[in-house]
């Protein structure tokens, strides 16, 4: 039997009532939102428009035409990213982006393309032990010319959790981007709260909805700096022919993906009826029991933080044994499926020193681990440390 522990990669599974939602939306529906007045394309309209309100509801964000599709967490990223710098470049204005050794190359990469056009950036350090950055160290690294602070709520290295509401507040005037890749859905977000100016989020991880679907929630008003860096058809104002500027349509070219999207409003109705905090609850009992089992185990330990606090359920398990070879022996004797290298996160590799080692053999959990899965896990990773150090 195998047991999925890379919900940090994809969650999975799902719960029933997605497969539901996608059948019934491609058996019965099929058509394109926004673009018919017949039936089929008004119930798709409407499936589209409850997605919005209820990823909003998620997050207390208070518009939902400010909820914007993308194909997942990166291309919200670049959306946000790409629209911040061509906006001031575009005035020949001077652009300096602030992001973090805990961030993903979806935003290093696109960060690193930028500089062929002037846009230079700094990588806020995190803390060796812990990954958490200092919130003080990000204002500091805040010039005249920052357009944009751009952080990842938990890392999907180390599962640390950054303090949002301290590094909302120090950011000022200057527009915040989080990602949320590892923490929406099951962790509490507040958008308002927390001054965030830009959500960018995966639909397929912890809001549980099928791959291909992801979204970028902005702070009403926002869109007057953010450049859309993608135009098309938007069943608009199709007698123009630049982009509209009317919101969601300034960021959504060309048809919906809307198979997924029948399968996000059913997750994102599924977590809205749970709670996110009951969500939150049951990860923090199983990862509050992973640290305690796995502090027994000799011959491994955590990159990141030891105890439940500034964490989600992401842990990166460093040993003697090359991370590639223990992702081997817990699947092949065990059938546990997890993740080994780099995780697209290069800076918080070198962070821990885990660059060196070629990574950390990386689990995670999801909603629907019991307490027995966890144990087994625990049980099994003794198991294979000790099958490799005799
Ligand atoms: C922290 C973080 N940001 C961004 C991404 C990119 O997400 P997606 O695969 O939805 O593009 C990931 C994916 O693993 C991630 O972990």
């Amino acid at each position: 039997m195998q047991r999925y522990f890379d919900n940090a990669a994809t969650s999975f599974p799902k719960p029933d009532v997605v497969l539901d939602a996608i059948v019934q939306y491609t058996t019965q529906c099929g058509a394109s939102p926004g673009r018919g007045a017949y039936p089929q394309a008004v119930d798709a309209t409407e499936l589209l428009d409850a997605c919005r309100t209820q990823l909003c509801e998620i997050v207390n964000a208070p518009s939902a035409s400010h909820c914007v599709f993308t194909l997942n967490c990166t291309d919200a990223l670049n959306i946000a990213i790409l629209g911040i710098a061509k906006h001031f470049l575009s005035k020949k204005e001077p652009v300096h982006i602030v992001t973090t050794a805990m961030d993903h190359n979806s935003v290093l990469r696109p960060l690193h393309e930028l500089a062929s056009q002037g846009v230079t950036h700094t990588i806020v350090p995190a803390d060796p032990e812990t990954g958490i950055v200092s919130p003080e160290a990000i204002q500091q690294s805040i010039t005249n010319s920052t357009r944009l602070v751009a952080v990842a709520h938990g890392s999907n290295v180390s599962g640390t959790v950054q303090d949002l509401s301290r590094i909302g507040a120090v950011c000022g005037d200057v527009p915040l981007l989080v990602d949320a890749a590892q923490t929406m859905g099951h962790t509490p977000l507040d958008v308002q709260a927390m001054h965030i100016d830009l959500l960018a989020f995966p639909g397929h991880k912890g809001l549980l909805g099928p791959q291909g679907t992801g979204g970028l929630i902005l702070k009403p008003g926002i869109e007057r700096i953010l450049d859309s860096t993608r135009t098309g058809g938007t069943g608009s104002q199709s007698e123009h022919p630049v982009q509209p500027e009317t919101m969601p349509d300034k960021y959504e070219s060309g048809s919906h993906n809307m198979v997924g999207i029948a399968g996000l409003v059913a997750s994102t109705r599924w977590i809205l009826n749970k709670g996110v905090e009951a969500i939150h609850k049951l990860e923090r009992q199983r990862t509050g029991q992973f640290l305690e089992e796995l502090a027994t185990v000799e011959g491994v330990r955590i990159a990141g933080p030891l105890t439940n606090e500034h964490r989600c359920g992401v842990f990166s398990l460093v040993s003697e044994t090359c991370p590639h070879e223990f992702a081997k022996a817990l699947e092949s004797e065990f059938g546990i499926c997890a993740r080994s290298g780099l995780h697209c996160a290069p800076f918080a590799h070198k962070t821990f020193g885990t660059d060196v080692l070629g990574g950390t053999l990386r689990v995670s959990i999801g909603p629907f681990h019991t307490e027995e899965d966890v144990s087994f896990l625990t049980q099994a990773i003794a198991a294979c440390v000790q099958k490799c150090l005799v």
